[in-house]
């Protein structure tokens, strides 16, 4: 049962809320700026690395560009403007995992450095924790991650696959990258981002 204070209470928040809606229609498009849309990335060339045969490198590098990695995790490809110096390094630009059209503040991805730098990068990672992540999404990092990182796409890939990935990313020049902090719902972002979304038209 709600008391009598409560009732009043929640009338005063109901009412401010309506005023506020009145007043300031909330426009999700006045907070953004239309930036251009992806493009297909090319992968960088692995440099020798003797834990791994070359054609494991050589599957990982074809897996790679066929996987797409590349068009998140480098800089400026979400925006249509890969920086070609930084492939497959991180992408200062996130990805929201909430609607932004619902959301003024939504949560925010960044897609990670993926070259064996050790302290922007994954130099620290084992063969077998890179394939956790691709299989399975647990991170070293940040634990489970979101799906916004599509794990389960890959989550049936041949463990020879996986294995070919991991031995092409570790056979990457390190490159020192460190991108933003992911966000969370709610908090303002610094760094821009985009939103794949659904949409239907209303006619
Ligand atoms: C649609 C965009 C997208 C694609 C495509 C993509 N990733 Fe990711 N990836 C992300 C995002 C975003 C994160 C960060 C997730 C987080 O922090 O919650 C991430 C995180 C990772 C991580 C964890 C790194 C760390 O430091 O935590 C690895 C490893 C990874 N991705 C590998 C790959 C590989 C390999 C491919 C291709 C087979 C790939 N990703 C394709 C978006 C993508």
């Amino acid at each position: 049962m709600k008391n009598r204070s409560d009732v009043v209470l929640s009338a005063v928040l109901s009412a401010t809320l309506v005023l506020a809606a009145c007043e300031t229609a909330y426009n999700p498009l006045e907070d953004y700026e239309q930036l251009n849309p992806a493009t297909d990335m090319p992968v960088p060339t692995p440099v020798d690395n003797t834990n791994f045969t070359a054609e494991q490198v050589a599957r990982g590098q074809y897996l790679v560009a066929l996987l797409g990695c590349g068009s998140c995790h480098t800089n400026g490809a979400l925006v249509g403007t890969p920086n070609m110096e930084q492939l497959l390094a991180g992408s200062d630009t996130g990805i929201a995992w909430s609607n932004p059209l619902v959301d003024r503040n939504p949560g925010i991805v960044y897609p990670a450095n993926l070259t064996p730098d050790i302290e922007t990068g994954m130099g620290s990672w084992s063969t077998p924790e890179i394939i956790a992540m691709i299989q399975t999404g647990v991170s070293k990092h940040s634990g489970q991650t979101l799906p916004v990182m599509p794990w389960p796409s890959y989550a049936n890939i041949h463990a020879e696959d996986a294995t070919a990935i991991a031995a092409y990313l570790k056979s990457l020049p390190p490159v020192r990258h460190q991108v933003p902090a992911n966000v969370q719902r709610g908090q303002r972002s610094t760094a821009p981002f985009i939103h794949f979304g659904v949409y239907q038209s209303k006619e």
